[in-house]
């Protein structure tokens, strides 16, 4: 265990969300860091199949990092994504997938995200992997996230903890900007309309 986690444990999510920015931002990186966020993925969408970062270019890719079984947080960057989709116009609607990648595969089955996409924008993708490959495509995306204590290790029934980032990459995979759960939906829109443009 880190020094950070031993750090988060017992706070809250927000101010989880508010560290991990912290991190997201800090380890001395001097600026460069944030042009290394991203990089490969090998997981399965909610339709059962296979799919690679690179099977995503061509594309913007809007993508959130959470869990289906989130009370509040998740939803609410979910909603303002599709909520912001709907605000653009369709030609730029079309350059964006809206992706929300799972931290918790032991729950998020195919099954369970196909069901749970439902609920936002139409065209978001949902995607579940092995616990190896999630960690390592947190990892990449420098996502903070670990099972909340206070419920036994065996049970079902656990939050996570994780950090709240929606980041935008661009036709390349490559990062553009990032916003939170909190970004209001039609600040995401303008935000989506300049860069992606028409
Ligand atoms: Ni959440």
């Amino acid at each position: 265990m880190r020094v950070y986690q031993v750090l988060l444990l017992g706070v809250s999510g927000m101010a989880i969300a508010a560290f991990a920015v912290f991190i997201f931002y800090g380890g001395g990186t001097g600026g460069k860091g944030l042009s290394s966020i991203g990089g490969s993925f090998a997981l399965i969408d909610h339709k059962a199949q296979p799919k690679t970062d690179k099977d995503f270019r061509g594309r913007y890719m809007l993508i959130y990092f959470g869990y289906t079984y989130c009370p509040d947080v998740c939803p609410t960057a979910l909603q303002s994504m599709t909520e912001a989709m709907d605000n653009l116009d369709p030609k730029t609607q079309k350059k964006i997938t809206p992706i929300f990648i799972t931290v918790d595969p032991e729950r998020d089955t195919v099954k369970q995200l196909n069901a749970y996409v439902e609920n936002f924008h139409p065209t978001t993708v949902g995607l579940t992997g092995t616990v190896e490959e999630i960690a390592k495509t947190a990892r990449v995306y420098r996502v903070y996230f670990g099972r909340a204590k206070g419920v036994e290790e065996d049970s079902t029934d656990y939050l996570m903890d994780h950090s709240s980032i929606v980041f935008l990459m661009d036709p390349d995979g490559e990062y553009v900007t990032h916003f939170t759960h909190a970004t209001p939906p039609k600040k995401l829109a303008e935000r989506l309309a300049k860069v992606v443009g028409p």
